[in-house]
């Protein structure tokens, strides 16, 4: 027997509020020219304080669930990616679970950045192919917005992210159709650690949170921006073309390539390394910045409600962030 895992349903969520690189002028030294020649990105969307990740995932799942044409109740496993969660400990699985009403069924975090969707979907394909679980809900989701430095020294970064969740349904598939997960890959390198990370509050301090930590505006993601996109730029393309050879694939094959919107220079980079017209790649940083692990079901959802993406089509997913990780994914859709 062939079972596969497929997709039967996507759904996303943003926070109502926009904010414009404009707005981003009056916190820092920065104009919507540099922001939109760099990354490409013209607005994102914060939540209102008191918003957690869980919150914006639940909206997310709901939208998921309906597209999907189930009922919660039978769904049998929760998975959530995510960089920002509402708390230290536990992770937002468990409140999506309890907050979707569908508490009591296992809920597992994955905590792999901007590839924690990618990741989280390979998880949930050997769950299904093995039988262990049915009905999968994969979540990602992502509040950035206010753990920002929104001053000089912290504008590398806080034009980049955005907050916004989205989620996909995964079942079992064993119809000889060809449709269906085709493969995931995985890939980590920690030597990278310190190229993308935030490293306080660490619990290597003690006490852990501590004033230095808020003195010295330690509390914030840091980067060697260069070095982050020239291993984009390149791991990104290499995992697309593993991904495709291991189902006897090439690029002319694909319809849809959904990269991790990091920047768009990024993802025009990708296109070019791979010859892929950028008519087939997406992109929708524009609106939303990088939402992390969000950011790829984010964009196939938009496919899904736009009518971009067709049964039968070859749709690859690849990402790169923080770890270094990097992954792709193939599917049949
Ligand atoms: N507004 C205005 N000027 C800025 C800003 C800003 N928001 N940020 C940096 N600058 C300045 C720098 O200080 C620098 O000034 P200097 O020349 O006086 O020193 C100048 O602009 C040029 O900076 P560079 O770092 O050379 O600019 P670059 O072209 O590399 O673009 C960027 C910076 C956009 C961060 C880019 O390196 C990038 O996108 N890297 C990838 C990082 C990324 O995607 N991170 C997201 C998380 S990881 C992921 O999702 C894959």
């Amino acid at each position: 027997m062939n079972r596969r895992t497929i997709i039967t349903g996507t759904g996303h969520y943003v926070p109502p509020r926009i904010v414009t690189n404009f707005d981003l002028e009056k916190l820092m030294s920065t104009s919507d020219e540099w922001i939109q020649q760099r990354t490409g990105i013209k607005t994102r969307h914060h939540v209102e304080p008191g918003v957690g990740s869980s919150d914006l995932g639940v909206e997310a799942a709901a939208r998921a669930i309906a597209a999907a044409g189930i009922d919660k109740s039978s769904i049998d496993f929760l998975i959530a990616a995510t960089v920002s969660p509402d708390y230290t400990f536990p992770g937002i699985g468990v409140q999506i679970g309890a907050k979707l009403g569908i508490p009591g069924i296992g809920a597992l975090d994955v905590r792999n950045q901007c590839t924690g969707f990618i990741y989280g979907l390979s998880i949930a394909d050997q769950y299904i192919r093995t039988g262990m679980y049915k009905r999968i809900l994969l979540v990602a989701s992502e509040v950035q917005s206010t753990n920002l430095n929104y001053s000089d020294d912290g504008r590398d970064t806080a034009v980049l992210f955005g907050d916004g969740a989205a989620a996909v349904i995964c079942e079992p598939h064993e119809a000889e159709d060809g449709r269906g997960l085709l493969s995931t890959h995985l890939w980590a390198d920690g030597r990278f650690v310190e190229t993308l990370w935030q490293p306080y509050p660490t619990v290597k301090d003690k006490p852990y949170v501590n004033q230095a930590v808020i003195d010295n505006k330690l509390a914030f993601p840091r980067m060697d921006g260069k070095k982050v996109f020239v291993n984009a730029s390149e791991r990104m393309p290499e995992a697309v073309m593993t991904g495709l050879t291991a189902n006897g694939l090439t690029v002319a094959d694909i319809d849809l390539l959904i990269p991790h919107q990091a920047n768009d220079r990024i993802s025009q980079m990708v296109a070019k390394k791979l010859q892929i017209p950028l008519e087939k790649v997406v992109r929708n940083i524009d609106r939303y910045g990088n939402t992390t692990a969000a950011s790829i079901p984010l964009a196939l959802d938009e496919c899904v409600l736009e009518g971009r993406v067709k049964p039968g089509d070859l749709v690859v997913l690849a990402s790169f962030g923080s770890g270094f990780t990097w992954a792709s994914a193939v599917l049949r859709w």
